[in-house]
């Protein structure tokens, strides 16, 4: 049994070899400080954000794109894999993403994680890497494909040809950074103070990054500034424009930053080709027809982009000796 797992700062998804994705859940775990215990990781522990009492912390342990808890990490990545592997005998062999701005010492307590839940042979992946493969690019002959991942904390950019990264560029500007941007301006504009949750749905929801025009809207909830009390507001995609477009041409313009660094001939390979957009962020409205205007290159949301890290693991394991940059044996850690 293969297994990948793409360790996400929003999702953990984790793809077994011959049945596809098996689980796909929220990267969030739940701890009780009194019995020093978790007591949920996933879905169960997303629902209890904002919702617990003293002795419970909810936390997102890859907050930001890095490793903010550690111990949590390594909790969260064994229960995971529990789910997934059950009581086995045998030990599957893992290839893991991790988020790009993960150091390595960090990747080490992750990958011991993994072997503790019972991994006999643990490989790393970049992002990116995996992100394109799952949007279906064969990236092993001469021909330069670029692929935009938009995560939850991080966005990677990069340029692939025969199996190596070309040209790179990780930012810390996301999903994650749109939400809280979104919480300011309501906050702002409309005095009333909504969780990071109502801002993430209010993104999904109305935003159009390309062409707002007052054709979606949503109602969202949260309390009063002044007042203290309970209170709603339509918010449109006008708003949801003034919110979060700075953070949106950052992602465009590093975009653009990557271009201007590669050779000539690969630039031409990705004018032809068109540039990927994968993660939950490419699902952002509007976000593709902006890009590609700004860009000038045809850009493609990859099918199903959030889970394309996921499926690109089953490319890894097929190329395994093949590929260069950003696949490592564990053991080059050592
Ligand atoms: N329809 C949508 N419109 C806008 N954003 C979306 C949409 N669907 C999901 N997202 C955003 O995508 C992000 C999650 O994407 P994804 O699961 O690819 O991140 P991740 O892999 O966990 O994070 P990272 O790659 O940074 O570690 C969240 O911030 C979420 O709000
Ligand atoms: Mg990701």
């Amino acid at each position: 049994m293969d297994i990948g797992i793409d360790l996400g700062t929003a999702n953990v998804l984790i793809f077994v070899g011959n049945k596809g994705i098996v689980l796909n859940e929220p990267s969030v775990v739940a701890f009780n400080k009194k019995l020093n215990d978790v007591i949920a990781v996933g879905d169960e522990a997303y629902k209890m954000i904002g919702r617990t009492p003293e002795h419970i912390t909810v936390v997102r342990p890859l907050s930001d794109g890095v490793i903010s808890d550690h111990k949590m990490t390594e909790r969260m990545i064994t229960a995971f894999i529990e789910k997934v592997t059950g009581k086995q005998l045998f030990m599957p062999n893992i290839v893991m993403c991790v988020p790009s701005y993960v150091t390595d010492v960090e990747s080490r307590a992750v990958v011991e994680a993994a072997k503790i839940a019972g991994a006999r042979q643990v490989y790393l992946i970049e992002e990116p890497v995996a992100a394109i493969m799952g949007a279906g690019v064969d990236i092993s002959v001469p021909d330069g494909n670029m692929v935009v991942d938009i995560g939850g904390g991080t966005t990677d950019i990069a340029v692939i040809s025969m199996n190596g990264v070309v040209v790179k560029l990780s930012m810390k500007i996301a999903g994650e950074k749109l939400d809280k941007a979104i919480v300011k301006y309501v906050g702002n504009r409309y005095r009333i103070l909504i969780g990071e949750k109502t801002a993430e749905n209010a993104k999904m929801a109305a935003a159009n990054v390309y062409s707002p025009d007052g054709g979606r809207s949503v109602t969202v909830k949260g309390r009063h500034l002044v007042r203290g009390l309970p209170e709603q507001v339509e918010v449109t995609d006008y708003d949801i424009y003034e919110a979060i477009i700075d953070h949106v041409r950052e992602i465009i313009d590093g975009a653009k930053n990557v271009f201007e660094r590669t050779p000539p001939e690969l630039a031409g390979d990705i004018y032809k080709n068109g540039i990927y957009l994968t993660g939950g962020g490419a699902l952002l409205y509007g976000l593709d027809k902006l890009m590609s205007a700004e860009l000038g290159v045809e850009c493609h949301i990859a099918e199903d982009p959030l889970s394309c890290v996921a499926r690109g693991t089953k490319y890894a394991f097929k190329n395994i000796d093949k590929l260069l940059d950003g696949f490592e044996h564990v053991s080059m850690y050592k």
